[in-house]
């Protein structure tokens, strides 16, 4: 049995509990600028992501632009965690860490950042191509978006998180990618990982059905090869156990009445590459 609360305005949101929040008119607000601050983040990296550019160096463009914004990186100091964005190059599969690694041509490269501003987490990804990129990597890139989109059109109140699972399976599968079971989306808010669990790959019209208010994200990673994933000794970096290249991009999204409301749209257009 699923359980729900409604969130009262100045809500000081408690630890997970597995308790599905329903936020109001105001964590809308406050999420759909926390979602805006880091579009508009990802849409400057766009000139900066060339070929000999550190990830280490990106990382710190994002922390000026968060802390001019008046925001802060909720990754800084999140579980140890000491960067500002997470930056995961071919076969890394997320939560790479930022360092002196230069990128190269050919290169893809997914970046997350999550600012916390007033209080609400803006949560999400976008993959960047690096220079010349090979055919094969680029279809791995747009059919994952792809993906990613097809579960969102699944995004409406009376729908489950199942359905958004399938939608984004189906697409996967069709191309024989491997989709990553690992991670998952979440809840977000003003907790940056919240009840749901946001899976996917699963079956329609199982899992939590979805009501308005609820906000969490969606972020599909999706392999080349298989989907097994193994972690590195620094206890973060996420790759493909085959070594295959792997994709992917997030949103954070709010149920409402018609469907669902994309909170981190590009507002620069750049919601997909190439840019
Ligand atoms: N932004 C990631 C997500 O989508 C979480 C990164 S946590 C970190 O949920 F510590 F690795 F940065
Ligand atoms: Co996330
Ligand atoms: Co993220």
């Amino acid at each position: 049995m699923t359980e729900y609360v409604s969130v009262a305005p100045d809500d000081r949101a408690e630890a997970r509990s597995g308790i599905i929040k329903l936020h109001g008119p105001d964590g809308f607000a406050g999420m759909r600028a926390a979602g805006q601050l880091a579009a508009t983040i990802l849409d400057a990296l766009v000139p900066h992501v060339v070929p000999g550019v550190t990830t280490g160096a990106l990382d710190e463009t994002v922390y000026r632009m968060m802390l001019e914004a008046g925001a802060v990186p909720a990754t800084l100091g999140y579980r140890g965690y000491t960067r500002s964005s997470c930056t995961s190059i071919n076969h890394v599969v997320c939560h790479g860490i930022p360092g002196d690694k230069a990128l190269k041509d050919g290169d893809i490269v997914n970046v997350d950042v999550t600012p916390i501003l007033d209080g609400w987490h803006g949560d999400s990804s976008r993959m960047y191509l690096v220079g010349d990129v090979s055919l094969k990597a680029r279809k791995l890139v747009d059919v994952t978006y792809e993906c990613l989109m097809l579960g969102l059109e699944q995004a409406r109140a009376g729908n489950h998180l199942g359905d958004i699972a399938a939608a984004i399976q189906a697409h996967a599968e069709k191309h024989r990618y491997g989709i990553v079971r690992d991670f998952c989306g979440h809840g977000v808010g003003r907790l940056f990982h919240d009840s749901p669990e946001v899976i996917h790959a699963g079956r329609p019209g199982t899992g939590p059905e979805l009501r308005p208010g609820m906000i969490f994200t969606v972020e599909p990673m999706i392999n080349l090869g298989r989907a097994d994933c193994k972690l590195l000794e620094d206890g973060w970096t996420a790759v493909t156990r085959d070594r295959s290249l792997s994709a992917q991009f997030e949103h954070s999204i709010g149920i409402t009445d018609q469907g669902c409301e994309i909170f981190t749209r590009s507002p620069g257009g750049f919601d997909r590459p190439p840019y």
